[in-house]
């Protein structure tokens, strides 16, 4: 470390929105550090002024140990996953100078050197609205970027994965899917960008805050539970989830809001059929989840086409996509007239303006 005194910090900030995948992972095939799905899945990046993720990564001499904050309460970092992306990315860390500051990182000192992380959560932690996935996609954003980590997205999205695996998805805009990939090393279980957030731009997702509570099970317990005990997962993965893959990529590519619609819902169904299945049996929807998922199912039947479409990922808040600005509109009108605001059922709503983000960054 060739600097003249010890008392500098250099610091990245990094913003990254949360995903919500249309064909959903659940399971693993490797529950150890890699974190490998037992079948492929595609979300939609969401717009980042609402669902995000903000971290701030700092490196000093000064430092003693590495540290992390989320929402300004220190958490720890003794996690195994967190010692996975964080041995990762100082693995792939490069010289960094800053000629002005008068600072030179090199390679080797990354491992000397300690790590301060400050992460914010700009919506519920916890609650269903996958903010491990926008956590750890920006960790690891963020670090790359401090550390000058020459790797690209997809190979970004590696490491992120070992976060957390949806997290993977997170570095992309648009539409992405996580391929499951073969390797047991996972090498070649990487994040891909079907579209970019421009493709199909007339959606407009809005996500009806059921309850902003942290969930009962975790996504990671339940997935272990239903891998242990369910055969419904087992038809799921092998005959269901690779088929509804091709559809809904070629949903995607013809912007077919039918198809896309059709598919997203079926595949939200039955994810919460497989936790149904699981032994003890999971429950993430609730009453007021299933009266969302009939109000649309009645309107998108009284219509000539599908208007919306829904997804609940693990917990009871609804993800709802609209076709168009006018569908939405039609939307909230709806949910307020089912779930006034004097109502205790839904505690707010979130409108993405642009729904759909366009990637990881600063
Ligand atoms: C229902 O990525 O949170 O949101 O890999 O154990 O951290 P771990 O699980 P996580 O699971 C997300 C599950 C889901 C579906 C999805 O995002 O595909």
């Amino acid at each position: 470390m060739a600097n003249e005194s010890q008392n500098w910090v250099l610091m990245v900030t990094a913003q990254t929105p949360t995903n919500i995948a249309v064909i959903k992972y659940w399971g693993k095939r490797d529950d150890s550090t890699l974190i490998l799905p037992v079948n492929d899945s595609i979300s939609v990046t969401l717009d980042p002024n609402h669902l995000c993720t903000t971290n701030t990564v700092a490196v000093s001499p000064i430092f003693q140990q590495d540290r992390m904050w989320l929402n300004a309460n220190e958490i720890s970092l003794s996690g195994g996953r967190f010692q996975s992306c964080l041995r990762e990315i100082r693995s792939h860390a490069c010289d960094v100078e800053d000629k002005k500051k008068g600072i030179k990182i090199t390679k080797e000192d990354w491992s000397k050197l300690y790590l301060h992380i400050a992460s914010y959560n700009n919506f519920p932690t916890a609650a269903g609205l996958a903010s491990s996935a926008a956590g750890f996609a920006c960790l690891v954003y963020a670090l790359g970027k401090l550390m000058n980590v020459k790797e690209d997205e997809s190979q970004l999205s590696a490491i992120a994965r070992q976060g957390s695996g949806s997290a993977c998805r997170s570095l992309y805009g648009g539409f992405v899917k996580w391929v499951m990939g073969k390797e047991e090393n996972g090498s070649d279980s990487l994040a891909v960008q079907l579209a970019d957030e421009k493709h199909w731009d007339d959606l407009v997702i809005v996500i009806a805050v059921v309850s902003s509570r942290q969930k009962e099970t975790s996504s990671t317990s339940g997935m272990r539970e239903t891998v242990e005990t369910s055969l419904l997962l087992q038809h799921r993965a092998k005959e269901v989830v690779p088929k509804r893959i091709l559809q809904m990529e070629q949903a995607i590519r013809n912007r077919d809001f039918p198809s896309f619609s059709r598919l997203t819902c079926a595949d939200s169904n039955q994810f919460h059929a497989v936790c149904l299945d699981t032994s003890p049996p999971i429950f993430y929807m609730n009453d007021t989840s299933h009266r969302i998922i009939s109000i649309v199912e009645k309107w998108n039947r009284s219509e000539e086409a599908p208007q919306v479409a829904y997804t609940f990922d693990a917990g009871p808040n609804a993800v709802l996509i609209a076709r168009d600005r006018k569908a939405a509109a039609l939307l909230i009108q709806r949910l307020l007239y089912y779930f006034p605001p004097s109502s205790d059922d839904l505690n707010s709503y979130i409108i993405g303006d642009n729904s759909i983000a366009k990637d990881a960054g600063i």
